[in-house]
């Protein structure tokens, strides 16, 4: 692939998954709008952006189509260039429509394969952070695909799972034996069910959920037993004495962000962690350093220990923002 297509492909995948409109300018070159100003090659990038087949079925945020396209025209004049009319028109319908959308898609382009996520469009609703996906989730899962031998014929329990990003990656990319999604919040659960059946294809193998009302589905996906079940952190102790799957290995992305939570969270972490060779491995955004250091703390009272995974290089060059994330692993001290 040249240099140029490679751009063309990179400004898609961008929009795709709704790259803030401030930092694409950081992806995309002087070389490359002198590029993309030529007719076909505005007319390929409308094409498979705003007009594609799946952005009418599954839009981005209407507001972030508009940005896109205004980023994107600014771009062209910038460099003396002449603007498609068809460019023009989509602009125009977007910005006469009425916007009244309460959810919106982002989609994921990872290794020739896409994760389509739903997402509500506001970041607090319904009560909870998790209807929408956290920078930890995308770059927990560049580092699991990027680890994939870890997770294959494994037992994994992810925590506050929120729409599901992390968990469809390692499932479709990573071929763990189980996948066990969970979180705390109804719509939350409902919406990574959602999710999982728009990216799983499962529609004809979903089973019937006649035992258990913890468990919300239920579906085997390329030799994969995937399920979501609802999973306080204050209640994994119950849940192991329940179920006993005791998972080989505990994820969570973004699951940091309020200390209130440290000590239900490292307690349950702790319940698994002390059965042999189990450990977690967790993305924590760090936001704010006495926080992070607020959950050592927790960590350290609890007997349990902490290595930081190294970010390969890859993702340091896409991370989106300034915010600095680790991926830890964390076990039990011996
Ligand atoms: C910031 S969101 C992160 C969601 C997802 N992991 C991501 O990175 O996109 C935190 C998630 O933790 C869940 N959560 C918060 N407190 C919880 C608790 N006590 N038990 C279980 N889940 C909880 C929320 O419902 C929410 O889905």
């Amino acid at each position: 692939m040249n240099h140029d297509s490679m751009d063309t492909n990179n400004l898609i995948k961008h929009f795709l998954c709704c790259t803030p409109i401030n930092t694409i300018d950081i992806f995309v070159s002087k070389q490359s709008i002198n590029y993309f100003i030529k007719f076909d090659k505005q007319q390929e990038i409308l094409q498979n952006t705003v007009n594609s087949d799946l952005i009418k079925k599954y839009p981005v945020k209407r507001s972030y189509q508009k940005a896109f396209l205004k980023w994107f025209m600014s771009k062209i004049e910038e460099e003396g260039g002449e603007i498609y009319d068809s460019i023009y028109t989509t602009y125009c319908k977007l910005i006469s429509a009425s916007i009244d959308e309460s959810i919106h898609y982002r989609h994921f382009l990872i290794q020739n394969d896409c994760i389509s996520i739903q997402e509500s469009t506001n970041i607090i609703s319904e009560g909870t952070t998790g209807l929408c996906s956290w920078q930890g989730a995308a770059e927990l899962s560049k580092w699991c695909i990027e680890n994939k031998n870890k997770f294959c014929e494994k037992v994994i329990l992810e925590l506050g799972c929120g729409v599901g990003l992390t968990g469809l990656c390692i499932i479709k990319k990573c071929s763990p034996k189980q996948y066990i999604f969970t979180d705390c919040h109804k719509t939350v659960l409902e919406m990574v069910s959602e999710n999982i059946k728009l990216n799983l294809f499962c529609k004809r193998n979903i089973q019937p959920l006649l035992y258990n009302n913890r468990l919300k589905l239920q579906i085997t996906h390329c030799h994969t037993d995937v399920k979501v079940m609802e999973l306080r952190w204050e209640d994994i102790n119950k849940y192991i004495n329940e179920q006993w799957i005791i998972p080989d290995i505990i994820i969570g992305a973004d699951i940091l962000y309020d200390a209130d939570l440290f000590y239900s969270l490292v307690l349950g972490l702790k319940t698994i962690l002390s059965f042999n060779d189990r450990y977690a491995i967790i993305a924590a955004t760090i936001r704010n350093v006495d926080t992070f250091s607020h959950f050592v703390h927790h960590l350290e009272h609890h007997n349990l220990s902490f290595e930081e995974y190294g970010i390969p290089q890859q993702m340091i060059h896409m991370s989106l923002t300034d915010i600095p994330i680790k991926i830890l692993k964390i076990f039990q001290k011996r």
